[in-house]
C-alpha cells in the first residue's frame, strides 16, 4: 500500500518535472493560508511564544538557517511550489522579502497556532484566518498596482490557494480549553469550524480566487506530543483524537461538496493527508523511515517551538528517517512524501 502510493507519487513528480522543464510555472501564483504546518515565518515578528526562528529549526533547509518554518527543512508547501515550477517560495507576507515584484508569485499568509476558529489564534496572539484573508486582499491590491486590473484578475483566478488548518483548533485549543470542551462536543466544535471554513471559501471566491485546495486533519492522535498529553498507555496513537479527526474530515468533504455546488467555476479540492501520514506512522520501514513515534527534537515526546531549541537534550543528529521533526510537526523527509501525495490528488487545480 505504502509502496504503491510511493511509486505513484514518484511517477507524478517525474511527469510534472518534465512539463515544468519546458518553461513557466504551471500556475501564475501560489497563496498559502493556515497554521504552523505551512507558516514560513509570519510569526517571527509577532508578540507570540509560538515561533521557530532559532536552531535547530531550519538546520537542513537550503540556507541551513532557521526561517520560522516549524521543520528541520522544507515544508510540504515548499515542495509543492517546486513541483509547480516556481524557482522561489512564496514569501511570508509579514517578512522583509514580501515586497515588489517578488509578490507576483503569491504569498504565504499562514501563522503558527492559527486555525479555523479565530479564538485559537487569539489565544496565542497569532494571525487569525479572518486577518489572513484581509492580508490577502491587501496583497491583491498590491498586485493590481503592479500589473493592472486585467492581468491581476487572471493571476487571482489562475493561482492556487492552499489552506492547512484545524490541528491547532483541536490540539492547542479544544482539548485543553474547558471554555470550548465543556459546552461543545467534538462534533459540535467541528460544525463551528465548518462555518469558518465556508466563510473563508466564500470570501476567497468573492475576491476572485477560483482554485482552492484544503488539507484535511492529520491523525492528530498520533502526533508525538498528543500521545504524551492525551494518551493513557505510552506509545499508542490516541484513538479518541483520531476518531474526532476522521469525523471532522468527513464534514470537510461534505461541506466542500456543498460549496462546489453553490459557487460556479470554483475548483475546490480536499487533500487527504490523514491516510498518507497514517501509513507512514504505521509502516515507517516500508517508506524508508525507522522512527514514527518519537520526534527528532529533544526527547521527541513533547517539544515544539521554544521547547525545541539548541539546548534541547537528545535531539537526533539526522532527521531523514524520522517521520516527525518535533512533537507536532513532520520532518522534511515526511513533508516530501506528503507533497507527493498532494500532487497526485491535485491535478484538478492545475488544469
Ligand atoms: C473524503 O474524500 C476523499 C476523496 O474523495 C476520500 O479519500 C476520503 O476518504 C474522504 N474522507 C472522509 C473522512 O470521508
Ligand atoms: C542522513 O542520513 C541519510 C541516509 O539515511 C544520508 O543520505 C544523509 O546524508 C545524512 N545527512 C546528514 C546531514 O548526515
Amino acid at each position: 500500500m505504502g509502496f504503491s502510493r510511493g511509486c505513484l507519487g514518484t511517477f507524478v513528480v517525474a511527469t510534472m518535472v518534465f512539463f515544468v522543464a519546458q518553461g513557466d510555472p504551471l500556475v501564475p501564483a501560489l497563496c498559502i493560508f493556515g497554521d504552523s504546518v505551512v507558516d514560513a515565518g509570519n510569526n517571527n515578528n509577532l508578540y507570540t511564544l509560538v515561533k521557530a526562528n532559532f536552531p535547530p529549526y531550519g538546520r537542513d533547509f537550503v540556507t541551513h538557517r532557521p526561517t520560522g518554518r516549524f521543520c528541520n527543512g522544507k515544508l510540504a508547501t515548499d515542495f509543492t511550489a517546486e513541483y509547480l515550477g516556481f524557482t522561489s517560495y512564496p514569501p511570508a507576507y509579514l517578512s522583509q522579502d514580501a515586497k515588489g515584484r517578488d509578490l507576483l508569485i503569491g504569498a504565504n499568509f499562514a501563522s503558527a497556532a492559527s486555525g479555523y476558529d479565530d479564538r485559537t489564534a487569539d489565544l496565542y496572539r497569532a494571525i487569525s484566518l479572518t486577518e489572513q484573508v484581509s492580508n490577502y486582499k491587501e496583497w491583491q491590491n498590491k498586485v493590481v498596482g503592479m500589473v493592472g486590473k486585467a492581468r491581476a484578475n487572471a493571476i487571482f483566478a489562475g493561482a492556487i490557494h492552499l489552506l492547512s488548518a484545524g490541528s491547532s483548533d483541536f490540539v492547542q485549543n479544544y482539548y485543553i480549553n474547558p471554555l470550548l470542551n465543556r459546552p461543545y462536543s467534538p462534533d459540535q466544535f467541528s460544525d463551528i469550524l465548518m462555518r469558518s471554513y465556508s466563510t473563508f471559501v466564500q470570501n476567497m471566491y468573492r475576491s476572485g480566487a477560483r482554485k482552492i485546495g484544503v488539507t484535511n486533519l492529520p491523525p492528530t492522535g498520533c502526533l508525538p506530543a498528543a500521545i504524551t498529553l492525551f494518551g493513557s498507555n505510552s506509545n499508542k496513537c490516541v484513538s479518541r483524537l483520531n476518531r474526532d479527526a476522521v469525523s471532522f474530515n468527513s464534514k470537510l468533504n461534505s461541506t466542500s461538496q456543498d460549496l462546489v455546488n453553490k459557487f460556479p467555476g470554483l475548483k475546490l479540492v480536499v487533500f487527504d493527508i490523514y491516510q498518507p501520514l497514517l501509513d507512514l506512522i504505521i509502516n515507517p520501514t516500508d517508506n524508508g523511515f525507522f522512527e514514527s513515534r518519537k520526534a527528532c527534537c529533544g526527547t521527541g515526546t513533547i517539544e515544539t517551538s521554544l521547547l525545541c531549541n539548541a539546548r534541547s537534550i537528545g535531539t537526533c543528529s539526522n532527521a531523514t528517517q524520522y517521520v516527525f521533526w518535533d512533537g507536532f510537526h513532520p520532518s522534511e523527509a515526511c513533508n516530501e512524501k506528503l507533497a507527493q501525495a498532494l500532487l497526485a490528488q491535485g491535478f484538478d487545480l492545475i488544469s
